[in-house]
């Protein structure tokens, strides 16, 4: 990211002969991603970064393709169904907290314990459970697979060629392998006995395009379970981490979630009724989200040449939002580098920019997760704070660092101590 994209309302500048636009005023990004959406597509980057696990799944798909496989999942995420997907999330911070219970000295990896929290809940909500499938495996393959991406993204923006070797390919290879032969195993499964639950497989199994009739073959559909798998566990693992890292150094702060917690819950398992009641705990998570946006960086291609603002953009260009970047922005936030959740309140939320926030992106490509995340990171910490404090063993600053999605730079120890003063029925 270009230093001056922290106060320049754009920046544009010419690596290997690309030009590249990063946008962040709102106006412009708005004018991008929500008005021109047409105009834009994904673009190499994303697919060779992601492509070859996703193939062309909802996030990586463009035109046609994309648009009747968003149509295909949408009732999905509607908020009832959504309603009936919250004991699932429940349960797995409840293993969760079991785990930390007997982890010895309380000493816990907070990136590890949040990416086992999260793909329990993908897996339950959206596969119905795993069926056979070696879930720490599965786990295991998705970060091999996308700790090198850096590199694929780094090697795309300077025209490298996609055959050069570069480090933890071969091993970012076999994991792939291992994940699309397990899904594989499930939809032969599936077809064998269909219609035995209605969840995400049911419905990619389902799916038809409404023009040609066209369903969707066994590739399409492990690219869409596998495009849910990882956009939908890593990126809310990643915002948990950093609520985490925050609340461990601001206790003002943490002893006002757990004060929340206790009065709307009162020691009670947590029900959707709690979560939507939970108004400061979600303004943390937004806060932490704005400081540690996971998904840090939004890119598209333009198709055709078209006019943004005052600037030309030819065919080609490549446009990047740098939410990050838009999220500390000097002309955007006051003290932006401050934790602070007040920023999420109702009233000052209505004076900013709809777009000076964006942390699950923005026009017809937003996340279709947005509602599922937001309630499964406010019911997981309202879980798992309920019987304890979370604090970091690691006294020093911890700096992100920014792969597709944004990650702590080393590993992130913590010690789970045990409330003194919960309610009795925590
Ligand atoms: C805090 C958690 C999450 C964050 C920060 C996040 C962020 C994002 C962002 C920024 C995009 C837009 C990418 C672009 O425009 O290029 C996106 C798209 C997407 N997300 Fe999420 N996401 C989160 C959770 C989830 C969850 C839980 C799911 C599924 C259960 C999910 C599934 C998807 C899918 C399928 C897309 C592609 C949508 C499309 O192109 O139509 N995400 N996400």
């Amino acid at each position: 990211m270009p230093p001056e994209i922290f106060t320049e309302p754009a920046v544009f500048n010419r690596i290997a002969g690309r030009i590249r636009v990063h946008l962040a005023d709102p106006v412009l990004v708005h004018e991008a991603l929500v008005k021109n959406a047409h105009l834009l597509s994904k673009g190499d980057d994303v697919r060779r970064a992601l492509g070859p696990a996703l193939g062309q799944g909802l996030l990586t798909a463009d035109g046609d393709h994309w648009k009747w496989q968003r149509q295909s999942v949408a009732a999905a995420f509607r908020h009832d169904k959504l309603q009936q997907l919250l004991p699932s999330m429940v349960d797995a911070a409840r293993r969760t907290q079991k785990r930390w219970n007997t982890a010895p000295g309380g000493h816990i990896d907070i990136a590890h314990e949040m990416m086992m929290t999260t793909f329990d809940v993908i897996v339950e909500t959206m596969m119905s459970g795993g069926h056979d499938v070696d879930i720490h495996r599965v786990e295991q393959s998705i970060t091999d697979y996308l700790k090198p991406t850096g590199w694929t993204i780094a090697l795309a923006m300077l025209g490298v060629p996609e055959w050069l070797p570069h480090p933890g390919r071969r091993k970012a290879r076999l994991a792939v392998d291992y994940l699309r032969s397990s899904l594989v195993k499930v939809i032969i499964e599936r077809r064998r006995h269909p219609g035995d639950r209605a969840d995400l497989v049911s419905m990619l199994l389902e799916a038809k395009d409404p023009e040609t009739g066209r369903m969707m073959t066994d590739t399409e559909i492990v690219d869409n379970l596998l495009t849910f798998i990882t956009a939908g566990h890593e990126t809310t693992a990643l915002g948990l981490v950093w609520t985490f890292y925050l609340l461990s150094r601001h206790p003002e702060i943490e002893a006002k979630v757990i004060a929340e917690i206790d009065a709307v819950t009162d020691g009670q398992p947590v029900t959707a009724d709690h979560v939507a009641g939970l108004t400061y705990t979600r303004q943390v998570f937004s806060e932490a989200m704005r400081l540690y946006p996971p998904a840090p960086i939004i890119t598209r291609t333009a198709l055709q040449d078209f006019r943004l603002g005052e600037h030309d953009i030819a065919a080609g260009t490549v446009l990047y939002v740098p939410i990050y970047a838009i999220h500390r922005h000097a002309s955007l936030w006051e003290e932006p580098d401050r934790f602070d959740p007040s920023r999420f309140e109702p009233e000052k939320v209505k004076q900013r920019h709809r777009y000076a926030y964006m942390p699950f992106g923005a026009g017809p490509r937003v996340c279709i997760g947005n509602a599922f995340a937001m309630m499964e990171a406010v019911a997981i910490l309202a879980v798992l704070l309920q019987g304890a404090h979370v604090r970091n063993k690691t006294p020093a600053t911890m700096e992100p660092l920014m792969r597709v999605t944004l990650r702590p730079e080393d590993r992130l120890m913590m010690q789970v101590v045990p409330r003194q003063n919960k309610s009795p029925a925590a």
